[in-house]
Parts: structure tokens; C-alpha cells; sequence
């Protein structure tokens, strides 16, 4: 029996994001892939053969249908039996998104059934004694606030603002964690900088304006939250990369890694040190920087080809604490994994590392692995599977539960008893 060291209120639990699984959506996600799809199945082997486990994946990779998100893998339908998964994993939390698109289809119109379905979601997560963590923004957006110019201009602040409210009013007092944005880095970089996603802007000027609105946006949203309900705790989920050297005494490697660490890691942290309660993480990567390009190890690498050192999130988790002294959640943590042969090391690594973090005194609430079902990879579509569960898509949505996912439940019985 292995004896844990966890508190007994620790949120042990899964995330998603709503338009990555839920299906049926319709947002500048949507749109952009519909107008996408063949472009990127076109040029899919010039873009990822280099990854080693491309000949498994080069069919899918090289298929349109794989860059349509499409009916997802109808999680909208079957939450349910989804939330079931969860109970049977031995979890006690999940992540899940409100889609803006779906509550507010029309500028200023609120669509009842949607606002319907979420409540029946978050009282069946109740009744099974999972607490939820809603993610308010996840990258997505209705096409009228694209339309209007999304956050590149801070008068369209406003409508985000509403938006919140809205949830607010409705679910505001039926839950406890709200996390109002992901992955704001990433976001502004990918749209804005280096034009991989939508909108596809390649303009330091505009990365800036949207990084900086996103700041902006948090902190209303926060205020507005907190004054209505006092009780919530809320935080955002950045994207931390462990950053080091590649040559520790190379001042050039330092250097670089003392700005990524600075610009990637803390920028945004700082700007909103006084409207957070909790400091909330995805940690994928360690990244050593060789001047100022990543130089990474070329083994173990996942199916995305990134390079796996689950133990990196150590190093992050004493940081932050040092730096910020307020309760962690580690919001997204997970692996790329088709054949599932890392992904039961990986949570072996990443569980120790907490376990270490926590003997050293940090204040770590809960651990919500990426992702519980295979889902919708973004500019990747389907073929990366980081489900706990996988998906047939083929075969009437089947999920079956993977082998590490047994493995960890196992342990969070066993957790539980002692
Ligand atoms: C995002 C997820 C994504 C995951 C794996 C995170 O950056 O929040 O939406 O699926 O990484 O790429």
C-alpha cells in the first residue's frame, strides 16, 4: 500500500476544454479550420515529417478531415457517462470550459438551452462529488467578437466583461474555482507573433496589444467576480516552461534564459499579483536554451515530438511559491501518447516531484491532468491523443479507459486509504 503524503482535501482531477471535445461548436476556431483544413493536410509532411513517429500518424496528418473539429467526440451529448469515467478514475475534480459561442451566439443574445445545459452539467459533477474548475476563456471566441477585432482593441474588453457577468450571475454561486483565462502566452504568441493561428497576425505591435488587453481583461473580470462572490477563488492557467541553460556558464545561455524565464514564465503573473487567489499552471516542457534558440535532448520525446522531463515541474513549483506564497493548482500536465508507454512514468515522475514540493512546504492544492478523453489538438487536429481515456471516433465515440489511467486510480485509491 503506498502511503501518501497528500492532504486527504487534495483535488486530484482531469481538464478539458470545451471546444476541444464537446463538438458542434460554432466560433472563430470553426470558421478558421473549415477555411484551413486542406491547406494543412497539403502540407502536413513538410511541416511534421521530422517528428519520429510520423509513420504512424501520416495518414491521419495528411487527411483533411483531421483538421475539422467537427462533432468532437460529443461531449456536449455524453458528459454524463464522461463524468462516470471520472468517478470510476477515482478523481475529484475536472476542468471543463462554458463555450462563449454557445451562451452568447449573437451579440447581447443569451441562449437559454445552453445556459441550461451547463447548469445540469455542474449539478452532475456535484452529484458524483467532483468539484468543479471552470475555465472561462480557452482561445475560442463567438465570430461577432472576432468580427469587432477580438482583444487587439481594448474597447472590445467590455463584451468579454459581459460575458463574465453573465456566468457570474448563472453559476457564479454553484462553484468555488474559476480560472478566467488560459494560456495567455500562448495565445498571443501563436495568433499574433508567430501566426500559426488564428487570426494569423505575424505584428509584435499587435502580440503586445493583445497580451496587454488580456491583463486588462483578467483583472475586471476578476474584480466583478470577486465583488459578487466573495467566496470564489480565481486565478488563470499560464503556460510555465522549466527554462534552463544549455551551458550553465555560458553568458549568452543565460542570458536568454533569464529573459525567456522573465517574458514566458512571470510577465504576466506579475502584472495581476494583487487580482489572483490562487496561481494556476500547465507545465508540458523543460526547454534549455542555447543562445537564444531551444537546444532540447532528442530523447524521450512524445508523439508531438516535444522533449518529456515530467520532474521540470519541481523546479517551477518551489519557484512560484517562493516568488507569489499563495495556493498552487496545477491546471494541465500531460503527454502526447498514442500507444500510452510514457504516459504511466510521466504521472510516476511528475507525482513524485509533488510529493517532493509539498515535503518542502508548498502550498499545492490539486493536480488536473491533460487531458481525460483524446480530443481536438488544435492546429494538429486529431491524431495526438492525450486522453487518460481514448476516443474511437470511428466506432460510436467508444472510450476506454488506458492503462496508466488504471494505474492511476489504483494509486489514488490507495492514497485514500492511508
Ligand atoms: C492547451 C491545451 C492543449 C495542450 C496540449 C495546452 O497548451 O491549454 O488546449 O491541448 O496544451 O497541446
Amino acid at each position: 500500500m503506498k502511503k501518501s503524503i497528500f492532504p486527504k482535501d487534495f483535488y486530484w482531477g482531469a481538464s478539458t476544454a470545451s471546444h476541444q471535445v464537446e463538438g458542434g461548436n460554432h466560433n472563430d476556431w470553426t470558421v478558421w479550420e473549415l477555411a484551413h483544413a486542406a491547406e494543412l493536410a497539403k502540407t502536413a509532411k513538410e511541416r511534421l515529417s521530422s517528428i519520429p513517429t510520423w509513420p504512424d500518424f501520416k495518414d491521419e496528418a495528411q487527411d483533411a478531415n483531421n483538421y475539422v473539429s467537427g462533432n468532437g467526440i460529443d461531449h456536449y451529448g455524453r458528459y454524463k457517462e464522461d463524468f462516470d469515467i471520472l468517478q470510476k478514475l477515482n478523481m475529484n475534480a475536472f476542468r471543463f470550459g462554458i463555450e462563449w459561442a454557445r451562451l452568447e451566439p449573437e451579440e447581447g443574445v443569451w441562449d437559454d438551452e445552453a445556459i441550461a445545459h451547463y447548469r445540469d452539467y455542474l449539478k452532475e459533477l456535484r452529484a458524483r462529488n467532483i468539484e468543479p474548475f471552470l475555465n472561462i476563456w480557452h482561445w475560442t471566441m463567438p465570430v461577432w467578437f472576432v468580427e469587432k477585432g477580438g482583444f487587439k482593441k481594448r474597447s472590445n474588453i467590455k463584451y468579454f466583461v459581459r460575458f463574465v457577468a453573465k456566468i457570474s450571475e448563472e453559476f457564479g454561486q454553484d462553484l468555488r474555482h474559476i480560472i478566467t483565462l488560459n494560456e495567455p502566452n500562448v495565445y498571443a504568441t501563436f495568433g499574433y507573433l508567430t501566426g500559426e493561428w488564428p487570426p494569423q497576425e505575424k505584428s509584435p505591435i499587435s502580440f503586445i496589444l493583445v497580451y496587454y488587453n488580456l491583463v486588462v481583461a483578467h483583472k475586471r473580470a476578476y474584480r466583478l467576480l470577486k465583488k459578487a462572490h466573495p467566496h470564489l477563488q480565481i486565478g488563470i492557467a499560464q503556460q510555465l516552461a522549466n527554462i534552463q541553460a544549455k551551458r550553465p556558464h555560458d553568458i549568452r545561455d543565460e542570458i536568454s534564459t533569464k529573459v525567456m524565464r522573465y517574458f514566458w514564465n512571470w510577465w504576466f503573473y506579475r502584472r495581476i499579483r494583487n487580482q489572483q487567489d490562487f496561481i494556476g499552471f500547465n507545465y508540458y516542457f523543460t526547454d534549455y536554451y542555447r543562445n537564444a534558440r531551444k537546444d532540447n535532448p532528442s530523447i524521450p520525446l512524445n508523439d508531438l515530438g516535444w522533449y518529456m522531463e515530467p520532474e521540470g515541474i519541481y523546479p517551477l513549483l518551489l519557484r512560484i511559491w517562493a516568488h507569489h506564497k499563495k495556493p498552487i493548482f496545477i491546471t494541465e500536465n500531460g503527454v502526447a501518447d498514442a500507444n500510452d508507454q510514457y504516459r504511466q512514468w510521466w504521472l510516476e515522475e511528475t507525482i513524485i516531484a509533488m510529493e517532493r514540493a509539498l515535503s518542502e512546504g508548498v502550498d499545492l492544492r490539486g493536480y488536473l491532468h491533460w487531458s481525460l478523453l483524446d480530443n481536438f489538438e488544435w492546429k494538429y487536429g486529431w491524431w495526438p491523443k492525450f486522453g487518460l481515456v481514448e476516443v474511437d471516433r470511428k466506432h460510436g465515440m467508444k472510450r476506454t479507459i488506458r492503462p496508466s489511467a488504471k494505474w492511476l486510480a489504483k494509486l489514488l485509491h490507495e492514497f485514500r486509504q492511508t
